[in-house]
């Protein structure tokens, strides 16, 4: 059994995720800022430990890493989870500073994890970041920082990929629409989020339970010869 590092563990995917690895035996350390959501995810599994740490803090994430290097903690696999979408925007009249805390989040703090996991995790260790069909596949007219963050994703995924040449493997997972918190945010409201995913082709939405066995998938020896690669899970979402 192994001892996996999930960021955005405290809701929708990342807690999708952190419940079905502790379900198949694993630890689970589960980083977010919501300390009763987090006490929430504990509760539900004593493989689980909740992290409080808000990574759009570099100190913060400096300060989690050290403990677990103090702790000589061994990691066997990190998924990069957390992530916003920003403030919508047009993107001829978006202010510059409309990127910053995007990036901040989704890019920077994922490399930052990356930097300071490696020396955490075992050779064969598995890397899995959260990208989106935004910033591979589709891209929405008002969701230029998110979709240039995972395109960016994507980017670094490729480049740590090439770098450690299978000692510890890299991928990116390319969701489209979960049901969850941040998707009935981005589309006004639960309501019209559900009533929008009449029009995927199979009717609904991904829950986050359906999509979570690819991550741990990839989390796994199971997925060796898969390496650097950028994985769309869409429902064939994208094909219309
Ligand atoms: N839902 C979709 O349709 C969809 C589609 C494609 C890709 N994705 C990607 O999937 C990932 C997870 O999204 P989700 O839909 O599961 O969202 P969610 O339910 O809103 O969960 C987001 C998670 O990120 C954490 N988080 C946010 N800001 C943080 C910060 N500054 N520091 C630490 N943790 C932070 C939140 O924890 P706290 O609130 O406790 O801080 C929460 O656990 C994201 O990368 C998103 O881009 C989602």
């Amino acid at each position: 059994m192994g001892t996996f590092l999930i960021t955005g563990a405290t809701s929708g995917i990342g807690r999708a995720v952190a419940l079905r690895l502790a379900e198949e035996g694993h630890d689970v350390l589960g980083i977010g800022r919501d300390e009763s959501r987090g006490k929430e995810i504990e509760a539900a599994s004593s493989h689980i430990i909740f992290l409080k740490c808000d990574l759009s803090e570099p100190e913060e994430i400096e300060s989690l890493m050290d403990e677990l290097k103090d702790r000589a903690v061994t990691l066997d696999g990190l998924f990069n989870n957390a992530a916003t979408f920003g403030r919508p925007g047009t993107p001829e009249r978006l202010a510059a500073t409309a990127f910053d805390d995007v990036f901040e989040l989704n890019v920077l703090a994922v490399n930052r994890l990356i930097q300071r996991t490696i020396p955490l995790l075992a050779t064969g260790g598995s890397v899995v970041n959260n990208a989106a069909i935004v910033g591979h596949v589709k891209f929405p007219p008002m969701l230029g920082p998110y979709a240039a963050s995972k395109a960016a994703v994507i980017a670094l995924t490729k480049t740590f990929a090439h770098r450690m040449k299978g000692k510890v493997r890299f991928n990116a997972i390319c969701f489209g629409p979960v049901d969850t918190p941040l998707s009935h945010k981005l589309y006004g409201g639960e309501a019209k989020f559900q009533d929008a995913m009449t029009h995927h082709f199979r009717g609904h939405a991904a829950k986050p339970e359906e999509v979570a066995p690819v991550v741990t998938f990839l989390l796994s020896g199971s997925s060796s010869y898969i390496n650097g690669q950028a994985i769309t899970v869409d429902g064939g979402y994208t094909l219309s």
